[in-house]
């Protein structure tokens, strides 16, 4: 699998508290990577230091072989670095077609105007959620959607952009078990595409079923960075509550 992008003894400081303690971490083309560990590991501060939220403190991240230095999650999208929040950066008053186009509508001309082009996104947004093979419809409401639903919005999103990594904080926390399949699904799609997925996540039944490989965090160290066939549940459990110091 080939190197997209590296992290190299990354640390976070947020005051007195170390939420990232020289982490290192490569990220493959085409990876699925569980981000385990208990609340406060540093798992969301990790996420949101490759997606241009957070400056590190120290350390480096290189994207492509090039070193990088994000001001903002901008910076990061334009690098095709998307995170998908199970509710936010949805417009729950919007339709899905209009959320997956938020701040990049196409546009045409209508005589000396240019107007949004409600039929060219509406088709496009069509063709996307059909290569997600998800059900839903571009006009529909994202505030009368499931939690899955919304998550195909938030995926057709990252297809729009042509992105390279897409990190999922959580997707599954809050939603039914068919939807969980549901999102699971997506990103096996996601990989088959060449995308790196990097998926936060407390449940072990999903990260053991989609992951290729697992990442344990602990109070802002990676304790373990392990393929998933050469781990376990017990494993990552006792890694994650300090049962076992690092694997
Ligand atoms: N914006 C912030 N300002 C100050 N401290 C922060 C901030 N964000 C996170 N922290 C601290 O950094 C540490 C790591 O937090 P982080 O949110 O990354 O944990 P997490 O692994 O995502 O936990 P959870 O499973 O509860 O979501 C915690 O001690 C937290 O209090
Ligand atoms: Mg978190």
């Amino acid at each position: 699998m080939a190197l997209l992008a590296r992290l190299e003894h990354i640390v976070k400081d947020f005051g007195a508290v170390r939420a990232l303690d020289n982490v290192s971490l490569d990220i493959n083309e085409g990876e699925v990577l569980g981000l385990m560990g208990d609340n406060g590991a540093g798992k969301s501060t990790l996420v949101k230091t490759i997606a241009g939220n957070f400056q590190p403190t120290s350390g480096s991240f290189l994207f492509q072989g090039r070193p990088m230095s994000f001001s903002g999650p901008a910076d990061a999208r334009r690098e095709g670095i998307e995170v998908v929040y199970q509710d936010l950066a949805i417009c729950d008053n919007l339709t899905a077609a209009a959320n997956v186009f938020l701040g990049r509508e196409m546009m045409r001309r209508l005589g000396p105007l240019r107007v949004l082009d409600h039929g060219g996104m509406n088709s496009r947004a069509a063709e996307l959620f059909r290569e997600l093979k998800s059900e839903t419809r571009p006009a529909d409401l994202v505030n009368r959607m499931s939690g899955g639903q919304r998550q195909a919005v938030a995926i057709a999103r990252t297809r729009l952009s042509r992105s390279r990594i897409v990190l999922m904080d959580e997707p599954t926390a809050a939603i039914s078990v068919r939807q969980v399949a549901e999102v699971l699904a997506l990103i096996r799609r996601m990989k088959d595409q060449g995308l790196s997925v990097i998926l936060i996540s407390h449940r072990m039944p999903d990260v053991f079923e989609v992951c290729d490989r697992v990442v344990v965090m602990r109070r802002g160290r990676k304790v373990a960075d392990k393929m998933i066939s050469q781990s376990s549940p017990e494993e990552v459990t006792g890694l994650i509550t300090g049962a076992i110091q690092s694997a």
